[in-house]
This record gives structure tokens, sequence and C-alpha cells, in this order.
């Protein structure tokens, strides 16, 4: 949420921000701004725009920036204030002089706004931001760096911090608290920005900024404290992304390179941790016989890792038969969970930085609990917190819609839950290596899925006008079809909604008539027939059915309107099959309607506010 970055170097500075910051335009795109030292004259030089990146850079087409090698810049997702040029950041105190760049939200920022009011400020915008520029411009007697310091400690809540001061144009200053903020590391010049992909082709060298830290930075200059001014060591880390993994390579949309990247992700992971009678998870963090002690599981995530937690849920009581709740995490954090001692909390991100699982993580660990996390992001915050992470590996995602992350989630429980299940002897050995053996095939199945693409491709088509759909599944499946209309909802703006199959007649089976479609989850399983008279209640009202079944199945055609097939798999392996499909729908769906698949309204990649 909201993407931050800063350059301070020997080259022009607007070129390397501009082209940073739409590396991070996932992180929100309803505002952008940028402000550089005009090293000539002096002066403090802002430009901001509503709307995406490009309406800034068209701005500076016709007003141009002076030369300078320092500045930050600034993609935004609302949260205070509507979404306009002067909610826009970077935002500056009375003077001028001061400008400021946050990712996160000041939660006292009413208090300090009306101190500093009768103080005689004058504020411009409605952002909680705001006040940070004049709290700082109220301190400062010379010594920017000292000002911020002073203005860090009193502010409550989230954020990631960039400074600037027209007196010293020669630091940039970088402040953190909840909200990620990474510092790069060049020859005679430095970065900062909310993620890695923004710098990565200036350098792979980065200081992951921690909790409370604030950083001073020149051109050839590092240096960081904590919040009362004491100097804190550092590590540089190194990090292995490549820049071609940040790109599109050809594909319209970074959401169907992400879906076609899933064979890949899942062979990659069980090449490394499917081992000939044993599932190797080596960063887990706990030992065998902790494993063996846990006697209950929380898993706590929100939205598509929600799903894939629920999935875990079926898969970890039914191979290791360990209990199992699960709660999204904004309703973890404000209640009263029973966990002890024994209790394993599984917190699944693909980014690491959702706030409302980093908050639900930290009650958990105060009441003893162990965690473990499922992340995507290497060096995250969730991954730094937890005792144990479990890392996806799915690369970058960049698309808002999460796909890969999805897939190599469920991976990595499918493989957690037989782990378990060896260590609690639920699970026998000979059924384990069936089970794996079963998974090393998934990606090749993936294969053939991808194939077909163009059927699948056709039946959204058709389907696109709908104004509503459903989508139903029984058991395991159950979450896939949650996930379904979770995909399709985001991108497309369609209601959908997903439902337990068997809840139909408790309610949504009066939305049903011929305008509307329900997307049924028919694979292979114990609940086949329950599913098909699930389908002719359907077509009986006159709904549109769309069955996702398992190849080789004659009899569905009959009840359905369209058929789109997945090869046949172990049983308890279909909710990673069924993902594609559903994906793809929701993808072809919404580029019919002419969405913007990557960016899709309101959203934002990593929701790091509450
Ligand atoms: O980074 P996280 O996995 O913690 O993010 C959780 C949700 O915000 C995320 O899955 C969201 O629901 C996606 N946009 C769904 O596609």
């Amino acid at each position: 949420m909201c993407g931050i970055v800063g350059y301070i170097g020997e080259k022009q500075a607007y070129p390397i921000l501009i082209d940073a910051l739409k590396r991070l335009e996932y992180r929100g795109y309803d505002s952008s701004g940028v402000s550089i030292i005009d090293q000539q004259k002096p002066e403090m030089v802002i430009r901001k725009s509503q709307g995406k990146i490009i309406h800034l850079e068209e701005l500076i087409k016709s007003h141009p920036l002076p030369p300078s090698t320092i500045g930050i810049c600034h993609t935004r997702w609302a949260t205070h204030g509507m979404p306009n040029n002067v909610n826009a950041h970077p935002h500056k105190d009375c003077s001028g002089k001061i400008v400021v760049v946050h990712n996160g939200i000041i939660e006292n920022y009413e208090e300090l706004k009306n101190a500093l009011l009768k103080k005689g400020h004058t504020f411009l915008s409605q952002t909680d931001t705001e006040v940070v520029a004049h709290l700082v411009e109220e301190h400062y007697q010379g010594d920017i760096f000292k000002a911020v310091q002073k203005t860090v400690k009193q502010l409550k809540g989230a954020f990631a911090l960039g400074i600037l001061c027209l007196d010293d144009p020669k630091t940039l200053i970088a402040a953190r608290v909840g909200s990620p903020l990474i510092i790069g590391i060049g020859k005679n010049e430095n970065f900062i920005a909310s993620d890695v992909p923004a710098i990565l082709q200036h350098t792979k060298k980065v200081i992951y900024l921690k909790e409370g830290e604030l950083a001073k930075i020149q051109k050839d200059k590092v240096q960081i404290f904590d919040f009362n001014g004491k100097a804190v060591s550092f590590k540089v880390d190194k990090v292995t992304l490549k820049v071609d993994t940040v790109q599109k390579q050809g594909y319209p949309h970074f959401m169907l390179k992400e879906i076609h990247e899933q064979p890949h992700v899942l062979t990659q992971m069980f090449r490394h941790c499917l081992k000939p009678k044993a599932v190797s998870l080596d960063e887990i963090g706990l030992s065998d016989k902790q494993l063996k002690d846990m006697t209950q599981i929380f898993i706590v995530a929100c939205g598509t890792a929600y799903h894939a937690g629920m999935v875990g849920k079926y898969l970890i009581e039914l191979l290791a038969g360990i209990p199992v709740a699960i709660d999204v995490s904004s309703e973890f954090r404000y209640r009263t969970p029973i966990i002890g001692k024994k209790t394993l909390v599984l917190a699944i991100s693909q980014s690491g930085e959702t706030a409302d699982t980093l908050a639900a993580i930290k009650e958990a660990k105060a009441k003893g609990a162990k965690i473990v996390s499922i992340c995507n992001v290497v060096g995250s915050s969730l991954a730094r917190i937890s005792d144990g992470v479990l890392y996806t590996h799915a690369g970058p995602e960049i698309g808002v819609a999460s796909t890969k992350a999805y897939t190599a989630q469920l991976g990595v429980l499918y493989l957690l839950a037989i782990k378990l299940g060896l260590a609690h002897k639920t699970l026998s050995p000979k059924n384990a290596s069936l089970l794996m053996k079963d998974l090393k095939q998934i990606p090749s199945l993936y294969a053939r899925i991808l194939k077909d693409k163009h059927t699948i491709e056709r039946i959204a088509e058709q389907n696109a006008h709908f104004g509503c759909f459903l989508f139903l599944g029984r058991n395991i499946n159950y979450p896939s079809a949650l996930e379904g209309a979770l995909k399709l909802k985001e991108i497309s703006y369609i209601p959908a909604e997903g439902y337990a199959a068997g809840e139909m007649k408790h309610g949504p089976i009066a939305l049903i008539d011929e305008y509307r479609a329900v997307i049924c989850l028919a694979p292979e399983s114990d609940l086949y027939e329950k599913m098909i008279s699930n389908i002719q209640e359907i077509r009986s009202r006159k709904g549109k059915v769309i069955a996702l079944a398992t190849e080789g199945d004659a009899i569905i055609h009959a009840h359905a309107d369209h058929v789109i097939y997945v090869p046949k798999t172990n049983k308890l392996l279909t909710p990673l099959l069924m993902a594609l499909p559903l994906q793809m729908i929701a993808y072809y769906i919404a580029v019919k309607r002419g969405c913007d698949v990557d960016q899709p309204r309101n959203l934002a990649k990593s929701v790091t506010v509450e």
C-alpha cells in the first residue's frame, strides 16, 4: 500500500525515480508525486498528479523538472482524503523546505494536527501524512536528522517515511515502523524503496530497515540509528532476484504471466522438498519432536492466503489428525483465541507485510504460541518475527490478483500436512509416498491445462456478460469456490459469491434465474453425486452452469451448459488443479470486459494498513 522511492547520488534523479516508481505501482495507483531539490537555485520542486504514474510523467513532460541528483517520489493508495492532486504525496511543511512521502497510517494525526494548527501551521491536504512535514518543521532547528528523530517518537501507527530538507541537499532520511522500507546500496549512489524490485536494475545490495530504525543516507554513506539517536549496526544483504522476473516477458499482463509460471514454481518446490521417503522443510524452525508435541493448530491469513489456509485445515485434520482452527487475521487479532504452548500458529501471507496478519501473529506470540509462516517475500516482516518460515519461492508476484502465490501456498500446505501426518503417525509411509508421487505429477498436469487455455478463454468470453456469478464447491474444494469468486470479483468487478454447495438451499438459491451463471466444481470425488444434484437444482431454475470436472467424466455434459475438464489426479489434490481454470476464467472475463487486470480499482497488492 503506497510505494516509496528515494535517490541520492551523482546521476539525474528523476529518470531513476520514475522508473523505480513504476515498478511499485502495484502497491497503489490513485495518485503519484515526486520532489527533487533544484541544487542550482536552490529550491524544493514538487510535481503531483491524480491517477496512475503515467499522468505524472505527462505532467512532467509539459512542466519539466530542473536537473537534480536527489529526490523522493510516491505512488498512493488513499487512506485519509480523496485521491486527488492535493492529497497526493510528497507533502510539505509551511516553509516548503521539508518534504515527506509516507506509507502507512499515522493513527494520532488528528491530535497532532490540532496541536500544530494551534501553533499556526497551515495544512493543505486531508491526509494524515501532512502532519509529519509540519511536525518536523516544528522541531527543526538547523539539523534535519534531529528534527525527524524527535518527530518519529511522537508518531503512533505504521509508517515508512522518506524525507528531504532543502537546507541539507546531501541527505535523504528514512524511518520505519510497521510498513516496509529498504535501502539500496550503490556506488556513489544510494536508494530507498518500499520493495526490492523497484531498484533491482541499479543494485542487488540492500539493507532491510528494521522496526523503529531511522536512516541518514548520503550518496556514499549510510548510517542507521534507533529513535533515541543511538547508532545501530546493520547487515547488507545480497538479493538473488533477477531483473527479468519483474518484467512481463511478452505477456499482456503480469497476471497471465504468473498463471503460466505455476508449473515451474511447483516443480522447483517439489524437487527441493520431496525426498524419497520424507518431506524436507528445512526452514520450519521446529524439531520433529516439537511438531509431534503440537496438539492444536491455528491458521491466520487474509484474502487468497486465507483460502489456501482453509484447504490446509482439511489436509492437516485428515492427514495428521490435529485439530485446526482458522481465522481471518482481522478477526483473530480482536477476539480471545485459546492458545497454549502446544499451539502452532501458521500465518500465511504472500507479501509478509499484511498489517492484520502481522498483528495477529504478535498476539499469538505474546500468548506463547510457536509461529511458522508460509510466506513468499524473503526477509519480509512476517518472516522475521516467525519462529520458522516456509518460503513459497514463487518469485515476485506483481499482479494484484494472487495466482502463483496461492498454488505455491497450497503446495507448502500439502508438504506440511504430509510431514505432520508422518510425525504423528496418522499417515503411513506407504500412503505418504503415494501422495508424494501424485504431487510430483501436478506441474505436468498444469502444463496440460494451460495448453487447453483457449477452451477456457472461449467459455469465459461466452459468459462474460452475466451480472452475477455463484461459485459452488464441496469439502476440500469449498475453499476453491471461495477463491474462484474472489478472483472474479476483484478483477472484473462482477458480484461473485463462493458457497459450500450444500448451503445453496439455505439462501443463495433465491438468486438463481436465467441471468445468473453458476460455476460448479465437480471433480471426481466422494461427493460428486451430491454436486450433480445441486447442478440439477440450478438448471431447473434456468441458471447457466459452467462445470469444472475430471477428464473422462462423460455424464457431466448432460447436466452443464459448459464443461471445463481438468486432468485426473488424486482426489485430495484437486484444489491444486481447480485453481488454474478458476484463475483463467476470471482473467479472460476481466479482459473481455476491458478491466485493468493487473491493477484493479480500489485494491493494492500488499495491505500494510489495518
Ligand atoms: O500478502 P498477503 O498474502 O498477506 O495478502 C492477503 C490478501 O490481501 C490477498 O491475498 C488479496 O486477497 C489478493 N488480492 C487476492 O487476489
